[in-house]
């Protein structure tokens, strides 16, 4: 059975919204937790335009399951990300203007830093993941970085179903790398029916959704929700 990591973002961005203090990120991790979340992501971005430094220092502090870290490859995140020591990094491409991480990390054009950046975080005892496209090169090149895992990015498969087989091919070549294969973006209740019970998956990553049926029907019905998918 997949795991489960809930993206908490838009709990923050909620808040972010109107300055308050609610909602509670830590709050939401916690009910996360409690409705079978196997680990809590949150990704620190360089705007700050959701989730705050504090946020992940108190997660890191607070939380039963595991923390995630998503970030950008850029000297300030890693040197936080180095000090605060979260059970996992997820290194992402990261646009200012961009509304939501909009494709995978090139790790072919980026190897240097990539490489640089998964020994520094590697030494302090936090496993990396590089979120990359389903591409076959980029898969190869993130493995000779020293990087334990790949988050395959499903974006693309969510709007156009068509490219399932890419992500299908992703999850074997990942597998015959011998990287540890996660996935996530854009996934929903209806679309990760098809990957739900892969048996090479080991986690996937999901907020959006999540997050949005929290709205009507509240966090911990639909972590439920997403887990119950999983079984
Ligand atoms: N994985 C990564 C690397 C992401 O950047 C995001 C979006 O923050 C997600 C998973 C979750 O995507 P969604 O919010 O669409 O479920």
């Amino acid at each position: 059975m997949a795991l489960l990591g809930v993206n908490i973002d838009h709990v923050a961005t909620l808040r972010q919204l109107r300055g308050t203090k609610y909602p509670d990120p830590l709050a939401a991790a916690a009910l996360c937790e409690l409705a079978g979340a196997d680990s809590i992501t949150v990704h620190l971005r360089e705007d700050r335009r959701h989730i705050q430094d504090r946020d992940v220092e108190m997660l890191k502090k607070t939380l039963q399951t595991r923390l995630n870290l998503e970030m950008a490859v850029t000297e300030e995140m890693v040197e936080i990300a180095c000090d605060l020591r979260p059970n996992s990094v997820c290194l992402v491409p990261e646009k200012r203007q961009e509304v939501t991480t909009e494709g995978g990390l090139d790790v072919i054009s980026l190897f240097e830093p990539v490489k640089n950046a998964v020994l520094r975080l590697n030494e302090k005892g936090v496993q990396v993941s590089l979120f990359i496209d389903p591409d076959q090169k980029q898969i190869e090149a993130s493995k000779k970085t020293g990087a334990q895992m790949v988050e395959i990015h499903t974006g693309s498969y969510c709007s156009h179903p068509e490219e399932l087989h890419q992500i299908l091919k992703s999850i074997e070549w990942a597998k015959s790398c011998d990287l540890i294969c996660n996935a996530g973006h854009g996934l929903d209740y209806i679309n990760i029916q098809p990957l739900a019970k892969h048996s090479d998956i080991h986690e996937f990553n999901i907020g959006h959704s999540i997050v949005s049926r929290a709205v009507l029907i509240g966090l911990d019905q639909a972590v439920r929700d997403m887990k119950a998918l999983l079984l």
